[in-house]
């Protein structure tokens, strides 16, 4: 659909923002659902100064990432009830409110809603024992998100205070990572960087517990099988690749921006054209 004056403005601010994959991801999904939408990439150093220039330009959905999603809180009229427990906001809705026509903006996360409807593909979240790898941003939302699905939710980190805060946060357990051997649980869950490129033959955990697993997600996506994912097919659970939480927490924003249901195969196209082409 060509830019008109009529045309909705979305977009991502991050910084840097440059190499982020959601242009095409959302530019694809509104051409095609013909909605007349532009997403685009602002690498902005203030989130504050940020979202205050977006209300006044008309903005309708916004994107945060890297290292604006808690900064970003203080600046927003509203929060979505998981996104405060969590601690980060990752998509913005700017509407105008109905009694005094003045835009409001709504932080939600939809970093916990993408992993889940990844997961919740496979398997069964209430009930599930998961075993989640690191205790950074991503595995907060993760961790959260599993809560809030009815999952029972064990915490290993390299570095053990850091795991047990979140872990204490979560109202759940932690095991340091040379005891993993003792978990029992259904699907793992990695959220730390081991096995991307340039250290692609990284692994997570030992490969001799992978069998104890029916499931193992894995949020890196470069490479898109990671060793981790390799090694698991191989010991036969099933896998869910590094661009399934990306794919899905997309396709809540667009369905917060737009009422309309996400194209969530032409989403996962449009990622895997973006990997392709770096
Ligand atoms: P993000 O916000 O993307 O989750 P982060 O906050 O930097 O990123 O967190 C990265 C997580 O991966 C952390 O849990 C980190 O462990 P530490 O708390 O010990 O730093 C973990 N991590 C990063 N590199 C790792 C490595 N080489 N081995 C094990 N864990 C690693």
């Amino acid at each position: 659909m060509p830019i008109d004056g009529t045309t909705k403005l979305y977009g991502i601010i991050g910084h840097p923002v440059g190499h982020s994959m959601s242009p095409a991801m959302h530019n694809a999904a509104f051409a095609a659902t013909g909605i007349n939408g532009v997403y685009v990439a602002m690498d902005v150093e203030d989130a504050g100064r940020a979202v205050t220039a977006l209300r006044e330009l008309g903005f309708v959905g916004v994107s945060v990432t890297v290292p604006h999603k808690e900064a970003v809180m203080a600046h927003v009229d509203e929060i979505d009830p998981v996104a405060r427990r969590i601690g980060a906001v990752n998509t913005l809705l700017f509407y105008r409110h109905p009694d005094d026509g003045q835009v409001v903006v709504r932080g939600f996360n939809t970093d916990w809603q993408g992993a889940n409807l990844a997961l919740a593909e496979k398997i069964r979240l209430a009930g599930s024992r998961v075993l989640v790898l690191g205790a950074g941003g991503a595995a907060r939302a993760v961790g959260f998100g599993l809560v809030e699905a009815g999952a029972r939710v064990v915490i290993s980190n390299r570095t053990e205070a850091r795991g047990k805060d979140l872990a204490e946060s979560l109202g759940c357990r932690f095991t340091a990572p040379d005891r993993l051997h003792e978990v029992e649980a259904d699907v793992l869950v990695n959220t730390t960087p081991v096995g991307m490129v340039p250290h692609a033959d990284g692994l997570p955990i030992d490969p001799d517990l992978l069998p104890r697993f029916s499931l193992v997600m894995d949020i890196v996506y470069a490479p898109l099988e990671t060793r981790l994912l390799r090694e698991a097919a191989a010991a036969g659970c099933q896998v869910i690749d590094g661009l399934a939480m990306l794919q899905y927490q997309g396709a809540v924003q667009f369905k917060i921006w737009t009422g309309v249901r996400p194209p969530v195969d032409v989403m996962r196209r449009a990622l895997l054209e973006q990997l392709a082409a770096h």
